[in-house]
């Protein structure tokens, strides 16, 4: 018996060497953990179960039986985070540079297939360059055996990617159908194809980290959804992302216990400044209503003209999306919709309630919004809402324009409740340009046309620029005072937490993509 359990010792040990210490040195030169690192960073003390550690590749062609390393590049098992079960794979660098072979694709299938069976979250940390050239089509099958796994889980559990390297070719795919991404600055990237393939090809020059680094994912493609620091920070933002969610569709986030006070906000009634067109930061209403330091802000630097992120409500995960009139005035553009698109997709998959601050002054006009598609991007986001079945509450808290604020989450695509502000202006548009396109002849043929424009506008701006007229048709269900709003939500999302809606009988909808 000794000899065997010191064979199986031995093998461990192996497998726990990954691609070598020479290899490992240079991981970590470059600032970069190991795989193994990482899961125990990640995960609850002694909680890791490893699955599949003595597998090797099958490979055969260039002299590859000679060279197997037990794992095969990829560590996969599970275990706890904060005492949650999850799933998780961690891509080896040191062992073919986490190269994608048949059977690294098979250990992920693995856990896939367990984490749909259970019920619980997916988390792959990233780490790899792409398909195992050496393997030929069974790694391109093998990613396509994940990224179908992928899409079935989709909307069932949680599936988080960290990059934590270069992820090249294939290995960005998988991660783009997951939930979320995080990227770490300056030492991960994400291309489908390297510099030197881009050279080739349009004889671009670009470095990695301009093509593919976390600040232009963060920023310019909106690919990642956070750009943290270092890999620890990564590993901290995906527990406390996973905090907010449920283990699966068919459950509700966990409600942190909470004792109620006194809720009213004071400081709300002082946000708003006296003028209507001058910006502030939405991100100060949000924090004055939500629990003190709860809101995690997704896709920070991307779209900033919308603002959409996670927050507490004594206790219970909600999701924000709200426009941010420091930002081109908080209008509605193609990336800001697409943006909010996704991110109320993602509530509405897994049961966690919306809450939107709107102040919009409409759709940002112009040929580059339209011929980028403006009309299909902004029709996205009125469809996210429009399909959502969690409960649903609006705050309008300045302007509410044109087709913005049918968009914005309105009553009439399914909103349960409206709040309005004293300072709401619900209205086809602004009063000026109002003015000036229904009292054109009375202007034009005034004797002092700029004393009759303003005169209208002010007719205009009395009748609409305010949230009576909405209040009157029920289109807002109560007008108030803003240091009230914490409280309201409160009492509100309560009242709303056994909502039940029966949608149409479909395979499912068209949202126009
Ligand atoms: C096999 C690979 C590999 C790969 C890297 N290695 N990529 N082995 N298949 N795809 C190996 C290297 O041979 C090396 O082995 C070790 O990993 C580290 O690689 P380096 O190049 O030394 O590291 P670095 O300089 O940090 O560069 C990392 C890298 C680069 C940017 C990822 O290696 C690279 O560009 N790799 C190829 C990327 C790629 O084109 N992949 C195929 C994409 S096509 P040793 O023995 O020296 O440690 C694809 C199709 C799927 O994925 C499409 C599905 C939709």
């Amino acid at each position: 018996m000794k000899d065997k359990i010191e064979l199986l010792e031995d093998k461990i040990q192996q497998a726990l060497a990954g691609g070598g210490a020479a290899r490992i040195e240079s991981q970590h030169k470059k600032g970069k953990l190991t795989a193994r690192e990482r899961i125990h960073f990640l995960m609850d003390e002694n909680s890791f179960e490893e699955i599949g550690m003595m597998v090797t590749h099958r490979s055969t062609d260039f002299g590859m039986e000679r060279e197997k390393y037990l794992g095969d590049g990829v560590v996969t098992g599970y275990g706890n985070i904060n005492g949650r079960l999850v799933y998780v794979f961690s891509q080896d660098f040191t062992v073919f540079g986490g190269s994608l072979s048949e059977t690294h694709a098979e250990k992920i299938c693995k856990i896939m297939d367990m984490a749909m069976k259970n019920g619980a979250p997916v988390i792959g940390l990233n780490d790899s360059g792409g398909a195992r050239i050496q393997e030929g089509v069974v790694s391109l099958g093998g990613y396509a055996d994940i990224f179908y796994r992928n899409v079935q889980a989709s909307g069932v559990i949680p599936q988080l990617s960290a990059i934590m390297g270069p992820c090249a070719g294939g290995a960005v795919y998988s991660p783009a159908i997951t939930d979320f991404i995080l990227m770490v600055e300056n030492t991960s990237y994400m291309f489908v194809t390297g510099p030197n393939v881009v050279k080739t090809v349009t004889h671009e020059e670009v470095s990695s980290e301009e093509l593919g680094g976390a600040s232009t994912h963060a920023t310019k493609s909106g690919v990642t959804h956070f750009a943290c620091s270092n890999e620890l920070d990564a590993i901290n933002h995906v527990k406390k992302l996973l905090s907010y969610m449920p283990q699966n569709c068919e459950e509700v986030p966990a409600q942190l216990p909470y004792e109620m006070a006194n809720e009213n906000r004071p400081a709300l009634n002082d946000i708003m400044p006296q003028n209507a067109n001058q910006p502030y930061d939405v991100r100060s209403i949000i924090e004055a209503t939500v629990d003190s330091e709860s809101f995690l802000e997704v896709h920070k630097d991307y779209a900033e003209n919308i603002v959409v992120g996670f927050a507490r409500l004594a206790g219970r995960s909600i999701g924000i999306v709200a426009n941010q009139p420091a930002y081109l005035a908080g209008v509605l553009d193609n990336h800001a919709s697409t943006k909010a698109a996704r991110f109320v997709r993602f509530c509405d998959c897994f049961n966690i309630p919306l809450l939107v601050f709107e102040d919009v002054p409409g759709f940002l006009p112009g040929t580059d919004q339209e011929w980028n598609g403006i009309i299909t991007n902004g029709a996205k986001l009125l469809y996210a809402f429009s399909e959502a079945t969690v409960p649903r509450i609006t705050v309008i808290t300045r302007k509410a324009y044109g087709g913005a604020y049918d968009v914005m989450n309105s009553k009439h695509i399914g909103a349960d409740l409206n709040y309005a502000w004293p300072t709401a202006e619900i209205a086809v548009m602004g009063a000026k340009g109002a003015a000036e396109i229904i009292f054109k002849k009375e202007i034009t043929t005034a004797e002092k046309p700029e004393e009759k424009w303003l005169e209208k506008e002010k007719l205009y701006s009395e009748t609409f620029a305010n949230p009576y007229r909405a209040a009157e048709r029920g289109f807002v269900d109560e007008v108030i005072e803003p240091s009230q709003t914490r409280n309201k939500l409160i009492k509100a999302f309560k009242m709303l937490e056994n909502k039940v809606v029966n949608t149409p009988r479909k395979k499912h909808g068209n949202i126009p993509l």
